[in-house]
């Protein structure tokens, strides 16, 4: 009985091995596009006058890389987080010297976001007379750069196509500079209304141009609740306490953001019925950014989660003509006691349970763990 036993633990040894190394190879490589939720440092190659915005200055960066990097953040954003959960190199900006010369890992991913990207080309607001004061670049440019990249990131037609069988796409965050760039502009709600569902369609126009590229696996985010964000705290005081909800954020705001939510999942359930064999994964972190303003207290954030850490004064700390990183703007002596980083975007340590809310399943649809199971949490700080 005895060789029998140890020949069944050995083949579950091998068995087990299996597994891991299935899923430690879950996908191969991931590729992101995105706005600066998701930037790693595009941004500062695209201005051509050799000025250096704001957040390529501490104290971005300084919770995680110890430098600034060019991410809206004091260290990793979501996609970086969802990389190393998977086992997989942080993608580095496509627009980096060494990703277009071939180096820096580039087919394990690569990040193709820029600050202020919306999914909408600029000729679609420029007939609105909406102006994006940070950058041009849309979503289909980014989409156009992947597909640039291609012959560099694989060398024959199978070795391409188990590339991108392979690979996770997160689309997005998108949509979120449309409204914002188009409110900056001085439009109201009754004017972005109507083109609310351009945006969602194009998004999902977006995630079937990746599939029909030969991508099987796409993570497409909604936008987070803009509302509860500082800069639009600050942007648009209300006298009436009605347009506040009970955690005191905007209620207009989060409405317009839903609404886009809404919109969005639809057309992916269309996008569903024309592709049933991709994974389009809607990525709701909207109700995993929720959880958080729902509770901040109770998850550590002693900061609140409506005050910006980063900023130049005012009730939320958030002032346009003295942002983060500017010479003046003050920080908060520990950003993980803090959900909100700099008016617009989120502390890492808000970013790192975001990420985990979303990979254990709970706000993807369908569960990424059961598309991909991997035990491992994102590493706390
Ligand atoms: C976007 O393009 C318009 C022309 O179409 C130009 O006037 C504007 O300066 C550009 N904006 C940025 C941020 O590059
Ligand atoms: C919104 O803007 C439009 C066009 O500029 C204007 O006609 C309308 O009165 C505005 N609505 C509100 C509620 O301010």
């Amino acid at each position: 009985m005895a060789p029998s036993s140890s020949s069944l633990s050995f083949f579950l040894i091998i068995l087990l091995a299996c597994i891991i190394g299935s899923t430690a190879a879950c996908y191969t490589a991931i590729f992101g596009f995105g706005d600066s939720l998701t930037d790693a440092g595009n941004l500062i190659h695209l201005e051509t006058d050799g000025s250096v915005p704001h957040m390529y200055y501490p104290p971005y960066g300084e919770t995680f890389f110890g430098h600034p990097t060019g991410r809206c953040s004091d260290g990793r954003v979501i996609l970086d987080l969802i990389a190393e959960y998977y086992g997989l190199a942080i993608p580095p900006p496509s627009l980096s010297r060494k990703a277009q010369t071939g180096g820096d890992n580039i087919q394990q991913g690569v990040n193709f976001a820029v600050v202020g990207s919306r999914a909408l080309p600029a000729e679609f607001y420029e007939k609105l007379d909406i102006y994006d004061t940070v950058t041009n670049v849309s979503m289909n440019d980014q989409l156009h750069a992947f597909q640039d990249m291609i012959p560099s990131l694989c060398n024959s037609p199978s070795d391409c196509k188990n590339l991108l069988e392979n690979s996770l796409f997160v689309l997005g965050e998108f949509g979120g500079n449309d409204y914002t760039h188009s409110l900056l502009s001085g439009k109201n709600i009754s004017v972005i209304q109507p083109f609310i569902p351009i945006v969602a369609r194009a998004i999902a126009e977006g995630a079937h141009k990746l599939i029909e590229l030969g991508a099987r696996t796409v993570m497409v985010p909604s936008v987070l609740p803009l509302g509860c964000a500082a800069s639009y705290l600050t942007y648009y005081p209300s006298p009436n306490i009605e347009d506040y909800d009970d955690l005191g954020c905007l209620i207009w705001v989060n409405n317009m953001a839903s609404y886009h939510n809404q919109l969005l999942q639809k057309e992916l359930n269309l996008l569903r019925e024309r592709h049933p064999y991709a994974n389009i994964i809607y990525t709701d972190i909207f109700n995993a950014a929720m959880q958080i303003y729902d509770g901040p207290e109770t998850l550590g954030f002693s900061g609140g989660a409506l005050k910006a850490c980063c900023g130049g004064g005012g009730p939320y700390n958030f002032n346009p003509d003295l942002q983060c990183g500017n010479v003046g703007a003050t920080s908060c002596l520990d950003p993980s006691t803090f959900v909100n980083w700099d008016g617009y975007h989120l502390t890492e340590t808000a970013y790192i349970l975001i990420t985990n809310s979303l990979l254990d399943g709970s706000y993807t649809y369908p569960r990424m763990n059961t598309l991909c199971p991997v035990n491992a949490k994102v590493a706390q700080l």
